[in-house]
């Protein structure tokens, strides 16, 4: 152990080399088999040589998977059970009537051992058949790639194009729903937050428009990224299938995800092409426990989400939502302060689509977001999220969404502030200080 915190403080040293800068103590050598060491207890550095502080728990910052609470650990780690076991099966319906509450639909709900995209393809399969066109309304990542697994079910995509710094306009989709005037399109796909760009879409916004065209295409919409983060009311909202997983706001780690579906979805499932045995919503009601999930029930997977869905239900859904909302906004007040140099930027131009469970900072040319995040963890213990798709390589993701709290997002702030000065990028000084200031004024004693 004392071998392994001086390597680490030190590092195997040269003994003629000088040794960190501005020594202001004498540096002790000693012998450690064959290396040389130097004693960290009787050196005081500023500017220590490759020195870490990443011992404890790493921290992890990236838009999913996100941190899992010790509760949800601690649930999964038990025996398998018989598929019909009696808690089991309650499991199933504790998990459905809360999936119900946090989507806020009276509608049904299926959960699937899959990851998000496993929800996507559940979800299109259950409704469309071959050759329905469906309208992608593209914001970031994850639409365009909803879209193009559509392409590969032999859909016919229609995309309605937009950058990745703006959320999705209502009155470009109003306008192209009402050029579709024989009601080729099936279904409109949206991303409520796109982890990729950091955007929040007005899903009520779209409804309204769809309406306002007079169309009665079905709205789909993938809150993978939002449910219990941010607001969202299937039924209130006009949604008809929602689909979201298990790894993000839901606090479990990912391999489950949830499809939600209302009466005009349920209607189309009737005549949908594409049902296939694994997705099919109507095999999946049978009376036999393991029907519910086409075969042995994710057992774990499920006593996990129940311990994640009691924390949510012991906080409260709305307080989940507001200390969300107040950690991005404190995450946000730091950024802003860091982008007065002009090197950083917020990637969504107006404050409002940004979202409350990830923040996607712009990095400038001649910077580069991987050192920052090597930084981050090599040094300091935080796993910060970097651009990816069209943003690879120029962006940093900030996520706050799931179990977070002041310390950890704090912390993290903390820890990115101190990469910019240990990577000379240059930032306003004082973010941290402002996330620090921003919860302190609005958390309330
Ligand atoms: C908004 C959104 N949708 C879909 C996905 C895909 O989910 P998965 O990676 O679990 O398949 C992600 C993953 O990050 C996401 O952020």
């Amino acid at each position: 152990m004392q071998q392994e915190q001086l390597a680490h403080v030190g590092g195997v040293v040269d003994p003629w080399e000088t040794v960190g800068s501005e020594c202001t103590q004498s540096v002790k050598h000693v012998a450690v088999g064959s290396a040389l060491y130097f004693n960290a207890s009787l050196i005081t550095v500023s500017g220590e040589f490759n020195m870490t502080v990443r011992h404890g728990r790493e921290s992890l910052v990236i838009p999913g998977p996100t941190t899992v609470p010790d509760e949800v650990l601690r649930a999964m780690h038990r025996p398998a059970v018989d598929i019909f076991d009696e808690d089991l099966v309650e499991t199933t319906d504790f998990c459905i009537a809360h999936l119900k509450q946090i989507f806020r639909t009276a509608g049904d709900v299926y959960i699937y051992a899959a990851n998000g995209h496993g929800a996507w393809e559940g979800a299109l399969a259950n409704v469309l058949s071959p050759g329905d066109a469906v309208l992608i309304l593209n914001s970031g990542r994850f639409a365009e790639a909803w879209g193009k697994m559509a392409d590969m079910m032999n859909l016919d995509v229609l995309t309605l194009p937009q950058d990745w710094r703006h959320a999705v306009d209502p009155a470009q989709v109003e306008e192209r729903l009402r050029a579709d005037s024989a009601n080729q399109i099936k279904a409109v796909l949206v991303v409520q937050v796109d982890t990729a760009s950091g955007v929040v879409n007005d899903i009520p916004a779209i409804r309204s428009a769809m309406s306002a065209a007079g169309h009665d295409a079905l709205l789909m919409v993938d809150t993978i990224a939002s449910l219990a983060t941010m607001p969202f009311e299937m039924d209130a909202w006009g949604v008809d299938v929602s689909v979201s997983g298990s790894q993000k706001g839901l606090m479990t780690p990912p391999g489950l995800s949830f499809v939600a579906a209302g009466e005009r979805a349920v209607a189309a499932h009737e005549t949908a092409g594409l049902r296939t045995r694994y997705w099919d919503w109507t095999s999946r009601q049978g009376e036999l426990h393991p029907e519910k999930y086409c075969g042995t029930p994710p057992e774990h997977m499920l006593f996990g989400l129940r311990a994640a869905l009691d924390l949510l239900s012991e906080e409260g859904l709305d307080k989940v939502i507001t200390r969300h909302r107040l950690l991005a906004e404190a995450v946000r007040s730091a950024v802003a302060v860091w982008c007065e140099e002009g090197v950083l930027e917020f990637n969504i131009i107006e404050p409002c689509d940004r979202a409350n469970s990830v923040t996607t900072v712009l990095v400038d040319k001649a910077h580069d977001p991987l050192a920052l995040r090597q930084y981050c963890k090599e040094h300091c213990g935080l796993v910060l999220g970097v651009g990816i798709g069209d943003l690879r390589g120029k962006a940093l993701r900030i996520a706050h969404m799931g179990h977070v709290n002041a310390p950890m997002m704090l912390g993290a702030l903390g820890v990115i502030e101190m990469g910019l000065i240990a990577l000379g990028i240059p930032h306003g000084s004082g973010g941290a200080q402002k996330a620090i200031e921003y919860l302190g004024k609005n958390v309330k004693a």
